[in-house]
């Protein structure tokens, strides 16, 4: 029975260990739910059914997931909310690179992002840009 529990132990610590690679490789300082052990696990749950998992590891290999959620605030707007401006592709590819912080007073500035890979900034910008508006 106490081996039992070890090891149940070693697998949860293992399973933790890989939400929080997917995440970002663990460098979430700003991530203020990051102490519940509940909400990464519930958090993945939701990016990895609604964001394609090959736009997922895009923007998790650029840090954008430290940041943004698809559909809830973290220390940036949800890209769903991004997406009801309506912004053109050619426009939100502008604005990865050169963010313009006045357009989210609620917000810290997003330091700007001109050394992502123009095709990775190209393919983030259109999938932000075919989010459903309501
Ligand atoms: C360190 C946190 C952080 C990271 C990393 C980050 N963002 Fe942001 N992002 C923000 C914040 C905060 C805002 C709102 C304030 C602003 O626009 O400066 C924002 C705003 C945006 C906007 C809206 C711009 C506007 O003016 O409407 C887009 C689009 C965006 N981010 C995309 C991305 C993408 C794509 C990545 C990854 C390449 C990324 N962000 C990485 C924090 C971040």
């Amino acid at each position: 029975m106490k081996l039992f529990h070890t090891f149940s132990h070693a697998i949860l610590a293992l399973s933790c260990a890989s939400i929080t690679t997917a995440c970002g490789g663990g460098s979430e300082p700003y991530t203020p739910e990051a102490p519940t052990m509940k909400l990464p696990a519930k958090k993945e749950q939701i990016v990895g059914t609604i964001i394609p998992s090959e736009m997922k590891s895009i923007l998790a290999k650029n840090t954008c997931l430290g940041c943004h959620k698809i559909d809830s605030k973290l220390v940036g707007p949800s890209f769903l909310d991004i997406a009801q401006r309506g912004y053109t592709q050619k426009e939100l590819v502008q604005l990865i690179k050169e963010p313009v912080p006045e357009n989210w007073p609620d917000y810290p500035p997003m330091a700007p992002m001109a050394w992502v890979e123009g095709e990775q900034i190209e393919a983030m910008a259109a999938w932000i840009a075919a989010l459903p508006q309501e």
